[in-house]
C-alpha cells in the first residue's frame, strides 16, 4: 500500500511542479508590469470572454485572444459577450482617465496614447481596459506572448497577479520589405505582417519598384507589370558575371494589395507603398523605353546596384507616367503616407539629355553653389509628386537624398545614410523617420562569422547595436526639434534575400531588438534584460513557424 501511495505521490509531485503558468516578461517590454508571483488567477478551458458583441472591432480581438490562447496553450475559451461570470473581461476606458477627468476636460490625445491599455490579474480573473478597440488588440499580443506554450492541451494555466499599463513611445514603428529584388507571395506577406503585429509594429513600408522588376499591377498601363516584372535570368552572388539562367518575375494584383492592406488593417498595420522614382526604374524603362534619356533598350536588369539610366525628366510623358501610377496607387493605398523613393538617382543621363537640359532651362534652374541643376530638376519632380499627392490627401515620403536639391513644401525625410539627414530635416522642422544604415539595415550580417550564415549584402549590424539605437539624437536636437522624429524603422532590402526562410532570419530576432526601440522609453532599455527574454520569443517563432537567427551578439 505504501509503495502505491509513493508511486501516486511520485506521478503527482511533477504535475504539480509543472502547472503551467504565464510569464509577462515579453518583447517589446510593456511600460508598467507589477507582478504579485505569491498570488495567481487560473485560466481553464471552458471559462470565457466577455466584450462589447456590438462594436466588430472589439470582437475581432476578442476572438483574436481566444485564438492565440487555443493556439499555444490547447485552452478553448468561450466567447460569452454578456457572461458577467467570464474569466477574461474586455472593457472600454482606463481606470486613471475616470479618475483624471472628474471635474476636467479631457485634453487631445496623442495616438501613441489612443493605443493605451491596462491589464489587470486579480482573483476575479483578467480585466483588460483600452482606451479604443486598439488597445484591445495590443493587449491581447501582450497575453499571448505571456502564455506558456504547450504541446497538446494544458488542463489549466495561473496567471500571477499583475497590473500592466502600457502604450508606445514613437507614433511611427515601421518595418520595410524590398519584394522587388525578389518577390514574395502574399502568403509570406501576411505571415510578415503577423509577426510585425507580434512585436508592435504599425507601419509596413512595401517598396514595390526596381531596376530589377517593377511589382505593382497598374490598371491603365497593363503591360507594365506584366512584363516589367520579369528578368530574364538572375546573376548569382556578387555580380560574379556568372548567371544562373532563370526566367525571374510575379508582381502583385490590385486586388491581392487591397487584400493585403485589409489584413494589415486587421492588425492595425499601415501598408505604406514605394514607388522608388527617377531612379530604380529600368523595370519601367523595359516596357517603356521613350521614358528614358537614351530611348534604350533597357532589359529588366539582371545584375546588382543602381542603374544609370533613370526617368527622363525633360520628357512631358514621364509625368503622365508617374500620375498614372501615382493614381492608382492613392486608389488602392489609403495610407495617409505614400513613399515616392528618391533615393540613388545617378544624373549622368540628365548631364547629357537635350530634353533635361531644355527643361532644366524652362524652370529657371541655376547651380547656386549648394544644390546643382540636376539636383534641383529632382526637387521639382518631388514638387510635382507631393502636391499630386496632397491634393488627394495624401503626404510625401522621400529617402534624405529628397534633402540635396533643396526640400519640398511638406516631405516627410527618411533619414537612411546616417542620421544627419534626419537632423537637418528636423532642424526645418520637417517629420523624419529615422533608419541609419548602422542600425536599422537588417540585410546586413548579424554574426561576425558570417561563412556559418545565410548570405548578407555586407557589412555587421548584430543584435545589440540594433538595440542601443537611440532616435531622438538627444545630443544634437532640441526638445521642440525632436518632436518631429516620428520614429524609427528598420530595412530589409533583397538583393541576396531570394526565400521566406531567409527574410524571417534576417528579421529576427532584430526586429525584437527594434521593437524596443520603437516602443519602449530609453530609461527602460536594458540588453542583458532583453535577451534573458528573449529565448521565450524563440520558442514562440517555433511555434509559428517562422525561422529565425539562433546567435546573439
Ligand atoms: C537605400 O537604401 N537606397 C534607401
Ligand atoms: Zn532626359
Amino acid at each position: 500500500m505504501k509503495k502505491y501511495l509513493f508511486l501516486i505521490l511520485m506521478t503527482c509531485v511533477p504535475a504539480l511542479a509543472n502547472a503551467e503558468r504565464a510569464d509577462y516578461r515579453i518583447i517589446p517590454q510593456p511600460k508598467s508590469v507589477q507582478v504579485d508571483s505569491t498570488n495567481t488567477f487560473t485560466l481553464r478551458p471552458g471559462m470565457s470572454i466577455a466584450y462589447d458583441a456590438g462594436n466588430p472591432e472589439v470582437s475581432r480581438n476578442a476572438q483574436f485572444l481566444r485564438q492565440w490562447v487555443e493556439e499555444l496553450t490547447g485552452v478553448k475559451l468561450a466567447l460569452a459577450p454578456t457572461d458577467k461570470k467570464a474569466a477574461i473581461r474586455l472593457s472600454i476606458g482606463l481606470a486613471a482617465d475616470k479618475k483624471a477627468k472628474k471635474g476636467k476636460k479631457g485634453a487631445e490625445l496623442t495616438d501613441q496614447q489612443k493605443e493605451a491599455y491596462t491589464i489587470t490579474v486579480n482573483k476575479n480573473g483578467i480585466q483588460i481596459a483600452a482606451r479604443e478597440p486598439i488597445g484591445f488588440f495590443r493587449a491581447a499580443q501582450t497575453l499571448r506572448k505571456s502564455l506558456p506554450i504547450i504541446d497538446g492541451k494544458a488542463a489549466s494555466i495561473d496567471f500571477p497577479f499583475v497590473s500592466i499599463a502600457d502604450e508606445p513611445r514613437f507614433v511611427y514603428r515601421g518595418t520595410h520589405l524590398d519584394c522587388a529584388r525578389h518577390f514574395f507571395s502574399v502568403d509570406v506577406i501576411k505571415t510578415f505582417l503577423d509577426v510585425l503585429a507580434l512585436h508592435g509594429c504599425n507601419q509596413f513600408h512595401w517598396h514595390f519598384t526596381e531596376d530589377q522588376g517593377w511589382r505593382f499591377e497598374v490598371k491603365a498601363l497593363p503591360e507594365l507589370a506584366k512584363k516589367g516584372s520579369v528578368r530574364e535570368q538572375t546573376v548569382i552572388g556578387r555580380n560574379s558575371g556568372v548567371y544562373d539562367g532563370q526566367r525571374y518575375g510575379g508582381y502583385y494584383t490590385q486586388e491581392q494589395c487591397r487584400e493585403i492592406v485589409n489584413y494589415a488593417a486587421e492588425r492595425y498595420i499601415n501598408v505604406i507603398p514605394e514607388i522608388d522614382l527617377p531612379g530604380h526604374m529600368q523595370g519601367a524603362l523595359h516596357v517603356y523605353p521613350n521614358l528614358g534619356c537614351t530611348g534604350g533598350p533597357y532589359p529588366v536588369w539582371q545584375i546588382w546596384g543602381v542603374s544609370r539610366d533613370v526617368l527622363c525628366a525633360g520628357n512631358p510623358e514621364t509625368m503622365t507616367f508617374l500620375k498614372t501610377v501615382m493614381g492608382e496607387l492613392c486608389e488602392v493605398f489609403p495610407s495617409m503616407y505614400i513613399h515616392i523613393g528618391g533615393d540613388e538617382c545617378p544624373k549622368d543621363r540628365w548631364k547629357e539629355c537635350p530634353k533635361c537640359q531644355a527643361k532644366a532651362k524652362e524652370l529657371g534652374l541655376k547651380n547656386d553653389g549648394k544644390h546643382s541643376i540636376e539636383n534641383q530638376l529632382q526637387t521639382w519632380i518631388n514638387h510635382e509628386m507631393e502636391k499630386f499627392l496632397a491634393e488627394r490627401g495624401r503626404d510625401m515620403i522621400g529617402w534624405d537624398e529628397v534633402l540635396e536639391g533643396g526640400l519640398t513644401d511638406n516631405g516627410i525625410v527618411m533619414s537612411w545614410r546616417g542620421v544627419k539627414g534626419g537632423i537637418e530635416a528636423a532642424k526645418q522642422h520637417h517629420r523624419v523617420i529615422m533608419t541609419p544604415t548602422d542600425y536599422c539595415y537588417i540585410d546586413y550580417y548579424q554574426l561576425k562569422d558570417q561563412w556559418h550564415q545565410p548570405m548578407a549584402i555586407g557589412g555587421y549590424l548584430p543584435l545589440s547595436k540594433v538595440y542601443s539605437f537611440e532616435p531622438l539624437i538627444p545630443d544634437q536636437l532640441s526638445d521642440e526639434e525632436q518632436r518631429f522624429i516620428l520614429g524609427p524603422q528598420v530595412n530589409l532590402w533583397t538583393e541576396y534575400v531570394g526565400s521566406p526562410e531567409h527574410v524571417f532570419y534576417m528579421l529576427l530576432p532584430r526586429l525584437d531588438a527594434i521593437s524596443e526601440v520603437q516602443w519602449c522609453r530609453s530609461d527602460q532599455k536594458d540588453f542583458d534584460d532583453f535577451k534573458n527574454r528573449l529565448p521565450r520569443m524563440k520558442q514562440l517563432y517555433d511555434r509559428l513557424g517562422v525561422n529565425y537567427c539562433r546567435g546573439v551578439e
